[in-house]
């Protein structure tokens, strides 16, 4: 491995490690974008090759996708026959052909079994074998062209995966590479979570004062989320309850709430709607809420005074509507030495079969270290970044739940 792939090998996470890549480049404007795609799959571990249509290497020089990958660049097929090495299929096959960002006319070619470019040479000789994955990138009115729209629900129907795109400046324009390397990592993620149904939420609620102020707290929704999409990597069918102004999830079923009563409703909803394997409540919920919220924005001037009422507690209603779901809980503390004793609570009135325990200083961090309590005993796990958390949770739940 080249010394400048190694400084950022592997850097964000380890999910694409041991995964070999294809990133064929037709030619749209978008290619400028695949300099950074590449090194983004390679700081989750992945190995990428690139291949180039003569198009798009009009558009960038496959110097470029040299630098950005690492690994020589296939711009022709010759009597190497790269397409062959790349993609048939033999003990050292690619695992994923992402075409990105594709051109109308390449989704054509695809479509109708043509290959006549080093990008549809390589997609003809993978598909029967290798997941293929199309990242479009167009004008809007190419993108709306029948025969294009028919194109891509024939290769839909194929089992071709189709990223974005984004309609925005009235282009198709390629999805955001956050999103492509989220896809990404989902395929090739093994599935340990296959056939369960998980609800997980995340986020600060608001309790409002008036209608345009509000009481919440330093909540960022980032250990829900990540929760959420650990899930969806592992395959699981995943609702997120998500909380206004927490950070975005592309976990595809999400459900926005404000109020702590919003998010009981959304539960309940849900709870009755559809039955659950495990049930993840990692949201900042509100204790509190105004007893007679006004009507119209309070004046400024002068004091104010507000009376508290407590707020209905989420989590015991989660076994009164699903007794066999699997709990977890979130709790937090200004000590440690509260914390298990207040998860022990949690245990015995909500039921919960494993609480995440953890002080105030991982609130809107992107860090956190927690205490898990079951009703066995107490595990102190590391400081570690939240989406490593979470994947250390989902191990520990899905022991659990065996
Ligand atoms: C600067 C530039 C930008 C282009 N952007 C796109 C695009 O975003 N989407 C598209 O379908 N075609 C785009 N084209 C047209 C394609 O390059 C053209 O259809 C070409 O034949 C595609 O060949 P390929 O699919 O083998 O790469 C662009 C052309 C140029 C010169």
């Amino acid at each position: 491995m080249l010394s400048h792939i190694k400084l950022i090998y592997a850097t964000k996470s380890r999910k694409l490690v041991g995964k070999k890549i294809v990133l064929a480049i037709p030619g749209s404007i978008a290619a400028v974008e695949c300099v950074k795609l590449a090194r983004e799959l390679i700081r989750h571990g992945a190995e990428v090759h690139a291949v180039m249509s003569e198009s798009a290497q009009k558009i960038i020089h496959p110097y470029a996708m040299e630098f950005a990958t690492g690994n020589p660049v296939v711009t022709e097929i010759t009597g190497f026959i790269e397409h062959v090495e790349l993609a048939g299929d033999h003990e050292n096959k690619a695992d994923l052909v992402l075409v990105c960002p594709a051109t109308a006319n390449t989704i054509g070619k695809i479509a109708c079994g043509i290959d006549d470019t080093p990008v549809t040479t390589v997609v003809t000789t993978s598909f029967a074998h290798t997941p293929i994955m199309i990242a479009p990138a167009m004008h809007s009115s190419m993108y709306e062209h029948p025969i294009v729209r028919e194109n891509i629900e024939k290769l839909k129907k194929l089992g071709v995966e189709f990223i974005g795109p984004r309609f925005e400046e009235g282009k198709a324009k390629v999805a955001s590479i956050d999103e492509i390397v989220y896809r990404v990592i989902r395929k090739l993620h093994p599935k340990s979570l296959k056939g369960k149904r998980v609800l997980v939420t995340a986020g600060a609620t608001r309790e409002y004062i008036d209608p345009i102020r509000y009481i919440t707290n330093a909540s960022s929704g980032r250990m829900g989320v990540a929760m959420a999409e650990e899930a969806d990597f592992r395959g699981a069918d995943v609702t997120l309850i998500r909380t206004k102004g927490s950070v975005p999830s592309f976990v595809e079923n999400q459900i926005e709430v404000e109020t702590v009563e919003e998010m009981l409703e959304a539960i309940e909803n849900e709870l009755k709607a559809k039955k659950y394997d495990v049930v993840v409540l990692a949201a900042a919920v509100s204790d509190f809420r105004v007893k007679n919220k006004a009507g119209e924005k309070i004046k400024s001037g002068g004091s104010l005074t507000l009376e508290l009422e407590p707020t209905p507690k989420i989590i015991d209603r989660v076994k009164e509507l699903q007794p066999e779901v699997f709990l977890v809980g979130f709790k937090a503390e200004t000590s440690e030495e509260k914390l298990v004793e207040e998860a022990r609570k949690q245990i015995e009135r909500a039921g919960s079969d494993l609480v995440v325990a953890n002080t105030l200083k991982a609130f809107g961090s992107e860090e956190n270290e927690v205490l898990l309590v079951t009703r066995e005993g107490v595990k102190k796990l590391p400081r570690m970044d939240k989406r490593e958390l979470a994947e250390r949770l989902w191990d520990e739940i899905e022991r659990l739940i065996e």
